[in-house]
């Protein structure tokens, strides 16, 4: 393959050439160009058809970096970076919303930007082979979602399922679902479970079941590329009711700008090789990790509620995951805090995404707080709540839509070896 090759689109000539400097000896970069504003930017994108544009969000201009993005990748179908100094993820998602594949927060250093537009040209070049123009065009609105059969990774001796649990809507119950389920499918199944904190700067599992390990998922980010078996597992602290793996968020903050989509893809490959289920929580952004997270799975599990502001923002998620590789058939909706009373019809909310819900979980802020706040999960000490049955309900289902995906996966295999005898 080629060098990859880049445009530069910023309206400071210092940062043009610190970029060019910081790319001068990645050798499968090549810097073709460079342009002031968007005009140009989409005259040497026409005439040069470079594989990557790397954006000043702030251009100056008639339009900005966000305007010429939506342009860009809307007229010539190519893979944008953004660059910005603004870190709030408002902006990460507005900017893949308008169909950039990375952002990068300035200051940034040569390994971060070099790391970036490689991640950002691979999404793109596997979005490619399923037809980027369509993934890039289609509306969310009219489209089916029903969800055909995940796709498995080979399956060694451990089963290598990573369930990501996601929903662009902070506080919807993410955390409560998967330390439930978490518990749910070990009893159901009698597997390995690890419950994954990818929700990097304010990940709280640990809490929700009163642990506090000394070790942390940055020890294993740390680590990738040389751990042994001893060191993954000393990453994972057990709880001792369930016998629940869990690998803790970072303990500061800082460390989820260390997380690269290479690091989060390294760290989930590790802990899939020795644990059969990842039950993997996230944030809401649309960070380089979490897309990792959302593409690495083998069912993706976004959590919505009856509210609109909740189902617009989901909406919108399925937007940008017809742009990651492989993960809009691989969703499954849970619909939290289900209350027949208040809210938007259950009925009504499926129907807006073509989808039945995998599991409807009733609301009991009671059982639900008492949990959070006593550090002990509600399956565990409300055996007949509603609440309790519904996650259980949801748990036998997430089984055996796991295990059709492994039927599945075997009778392709079988039929990939030819006619049997
Ligand atoms: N089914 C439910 N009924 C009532 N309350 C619930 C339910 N599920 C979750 N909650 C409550 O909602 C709040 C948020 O839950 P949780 O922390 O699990 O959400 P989250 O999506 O992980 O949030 P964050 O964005 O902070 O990560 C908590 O107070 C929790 O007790
Ligand atoms: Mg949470």
């Amino acid at each position: 393959m080629g060098a990859i090759r880049v445009l530069i689109v910023d309206d400071s000539p210092d940062m043009v050439q610190n970029v060019q400097k910081l790319l001068h000896f990645a050798p499968d970069i090549q810097v073709i160009g460079a342009a002031g504003n968007a005009e140009e930017a989409f005259a040497r994108v026409a005439s040069f058809r470079p594989d990557v544009v790397l954006m000043d969000i702030n251009l100056r201009g008639r339009f900005d970096g966000l305007q010429a993005t939506q342009f860009i990748t809307q007229r010539w179908q190519t893979c944008v970076v953004m660059m910005s100094v603004q870190r709030e993820p408002e902006y990460i998602t507005r900017s893949m919303e308008l169909g950039a594949l990375g952002y990068l927060t300035k200051p940034f250093t040569g390994d971060e930007l070099v790391n970036k537009i490689r991640t950002a040209y691979s999404r793109f070049m596997s979005l490619k082979r399923v037809g980027y123009e369509e993934a890039l065009q289609e509306v969310s609105q009219n489209r089916s979602y029903a969800s055909p059969v995940p796709p498995q990774p080979a399956a060694s001796q451990s089963l290598r399922q990573i369930i990501t649990i996601y929903s662009p809507k902070g506080g919807c119950g993410r955390s409560t679902l998967a330390v439930n389920l978490a518990i749910a499918l070990r009893r159901e199944t009698n597997r390995s479970v690890v419950l994954v904190d990818a929700s990097l700067a304010a990940g709280d599992l640990h809490v929700l079941l009163n642990m506090n390990p000394s070790s942390s998922i940055e020890d294993l980010r740390q680590g990738v590329g040389s751990l042994e078996y001893d060191q993954v597992r000393g990453a994972v602290a057990f709880h001792e009711d369930s016998g629940v793996g869990l690998v803790r968020a970072p303990m500061s903050i800082d460390a989820a700008a260390r997380f690269t989509a290479e690091a989060m893809k390294a760290v989930l490959v590790e802990l899939s090789d020795h644990f059969d289920y990842l039950i993997v929580d996230t944030d809401t952004t649309y960070s380089d990790y979490t897309l990792t997270a959302l593409e690495m799975a083998t069912l993706v599990m976004v959590v919505t509620t009856q509210e609109v502001t909740t189902i617009n923002r989901i909406g919108q998620f399925f937007e940008i995951a017809e742009r990651l590789d492989g993960v809009v058939p691989k969703i499954h909706l849970i619909c939290n805090r289900v209350d027949p009373m208040y809210g938007i019809k259950v009925h009504h909310v499926a129907a807006r995404f073509n989808q039945k819900f995998l599991a409807e979980i009733p609301e009991d802020a009671r059982v639900a707080a008492a949990a959070l706040n006593r550090g002990v999960p509600f399956i565990l000490s409300q055996k007949n709540a509603p609440i309790t049955k519904a996650i259980e309900k949801m748990a036998t289902g997430v089984a055996k839509v796991l295990n059709t995906a492994a039927g599945a996966e075997s009778r392709v295999t079988r039929n990939l070896s030819g006619p049997r005898s």
